[in-house]
């Protein structure tokens, strides 16, 4: 048996591809199981999946390349949680694809930033940063108030989130575009069915412009809903808190 190591030792070729199937067994065992096990992901309440105005929103942070300067995780270390609030849990990014934790911050993190600031304060902050924050190294985003949103592939998109595990009722499929439309406006009709498809959905004119939807709108709506949809006060109650 020993004899035959020879072989490898003297097949440069043979060696490597011997070392990458012991290693690969290596690996099959510690992650596979991490795709089976219920526990890999703790269930907490209060979690949805983005409402397409949302998801709208987090297509444009991933386009302009948001992510660049921005967390959306907060370790479990002290400073974070003070700054930041609660630490991040695995399943407040489970239905986020691809997920946007990263660890560059040029900027601060933004998994908590929901309800931090006034729509009109983030309306100002996207257009110009010096506006609201005069040292501000933030790059503006003007076009976002001033393009219009596309929604021809709304349906398409939440389909294909379904797709990949995100639990999307046919109902939110087929009232995708018009789910958008209502968000948008306060004054619309069909508010009370986005909030009860997407509960704590915040409707609103996030723009400040009632008479088209911009991705500014889109934006506005997803940096709103981040980090608010988990009751953290009942979850602390309930769970272990390592604060
Ligand atoms: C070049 C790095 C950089 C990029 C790219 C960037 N930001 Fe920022 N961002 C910052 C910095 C620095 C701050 C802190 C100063 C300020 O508030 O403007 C900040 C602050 C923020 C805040 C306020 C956070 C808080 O808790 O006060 C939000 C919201 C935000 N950015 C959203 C965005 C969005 C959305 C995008 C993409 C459209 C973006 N940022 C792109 C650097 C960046």
């Amino acid at each position: 048996m020993l004899s035959k190591h020879g072989v490898f030792e003297r097949n440069t070729w043979l060696l490597s591809i011997g070392i990458l199937i012991v290693v690969a067994i290596g690996g099959i065992v510690e992650i596979v199981p991490l795709f089976y096990l219920k526990s890999t992901i703790e269930k907490v309440e209060g979690m949805r999946p983005y409402s397409p105005l949302e998801l709208a929103g987090r297509d444009i942070y991933i386009r302009e390349g948001c992510y660049v300067c921005h967390s959306q995780m907060i370790r479990s270390l002290r400073d974070e949680v003070e700054r930041y609030g609660h630490y991040s849990l695995a399943a407040e990014s489970m239905y986020d694809h691809p997920f946007q934790w990263g660890s560059k911050r040029t900027g601060p993190d933004l998994a908590r930033v929901g309800g931090k600031y006034s729509n009109d304060w983030h309306k100002a902050h996207m257009t110009n940063p010096r506006s609201v924050v005069p040292e501000s190294i933030m790059p503006a985003y003007p076009w976002l108030a001033q393009r219009k949103l596309d929604v021809a592939n709304i349906g398409e998109k939440l389909k294909t989130q379904a797709a990949i595990g995100v639990p999307y009722s046919e109902d939110m499929i087929t009232n995708a575009a018009a789910d958008i439309a209502a968000q948008s406006n306060p004054d619309a009709d069909g508010a009370d069915a986005v909030k009860e498809r997407y509960p704590k959905a915040i409707v609103a004119n996030f723009d400040g412009k009632a008479d088209e939807v911009t991705e500014l709108d889109a934006m506005v709506a997803y940096l709103q809903v981040l980090g608010t949809l988990v009751d953290f006060t009942k979850f602390d109650a309930a769970g272990p808190n390592l604060r």
